[in-house]
């Protein structure tokens, strides 16, 4: 598999909007989840951790779900995540993990992949029964977000009513938006969304 974050898994942490997204939206989910020390969540496109970060102090365990090799090594070697997460460095699209979670949280990763209805039929899966769901992405875009040879991007943004119905034809309930951050990127602004919701 090609690691298309192989040349930013070094400085992803340093870069700005990647630091404003982890100071916005961990914060924001963490409002309006109830979190308890029995839980295993799932962070599905992991990344450096992030997301991860705010997470690891509450929960039992992290699986950190992604199929880059170089974002997963920066997450392995950090010591506020160490003994709480494990990082799983495949597609579980077409490879599932054999274990189901309370809780999938995830942060800007679903745009990079191809078919959303088997992502989200996956998380479907990978839930037990009553499980939860975060998940933030663009909303709607232009198309300019990413640079235009930009590789990986399959989706510019997501329609929220749109989504919505996605999530319910996969299983989701309670669904409910919020809108964590505005990213003002080149004289444009980018909207956030993240969306919980419950496995009926
Ligand atoms: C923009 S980064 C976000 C990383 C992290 N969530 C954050 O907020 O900093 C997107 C991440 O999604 C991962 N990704 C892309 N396609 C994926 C897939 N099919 N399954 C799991 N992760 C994927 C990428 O490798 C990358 O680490």
């Amino acid at each position: 598999m090609i690691d298309l974050f192989q040349k930013q898994a070094n400085d992803w942490d340093e870069q700005t909007i990647p630091q404003q997204l982890s100071q916005t939206i961990g914060p924001m989910m963490l409002k309006h989840l109830t979190l308890d020390s029995s839980m295993d969540i799932m962070d599905f496109g992991a990344g450096t951790g992030l997301l991860s970060f705010h997470f690891a102090p509450l929960v039992k365990s992290i699986a950190a779900v992604d199929i880059s090799e170089s974002m997963l090594k920066e997450l392995t070697a950090k010591k506020a995540l160490q003994g709480k997460v494990v990082a799983y460095c495949q597609d579980i699209l077409k490879k599932p993990l054999s274990k189901t979670f309370d809780l999938i949280i995830s942060a800007m990763a679903m745009h990079h992949v191809e078919d959303s209805t088997l992502m989200l039929q996956s998380f479907n899966k990978h839930l037990k029964t009553g499980g939860h769901i975060a998940l933030a992405d663009l909303d709607l875009e232009d198309g300019s977000f990413h640079p235009s040879d930009a590789k990986g991007i399959f989706h510019h943004g997501f329609d929220r009513e749109a989504f919505a119905q996605q999530l319910k034809d996969a299983g989701f309930i309670n669904l409910e938006f919020f809108t964590p951050h505005i990213i003002q990127k080149e004289g444009k602004e980018f909207k956030l969304f993240i969306v919980i919701g419950t496995k009926a």
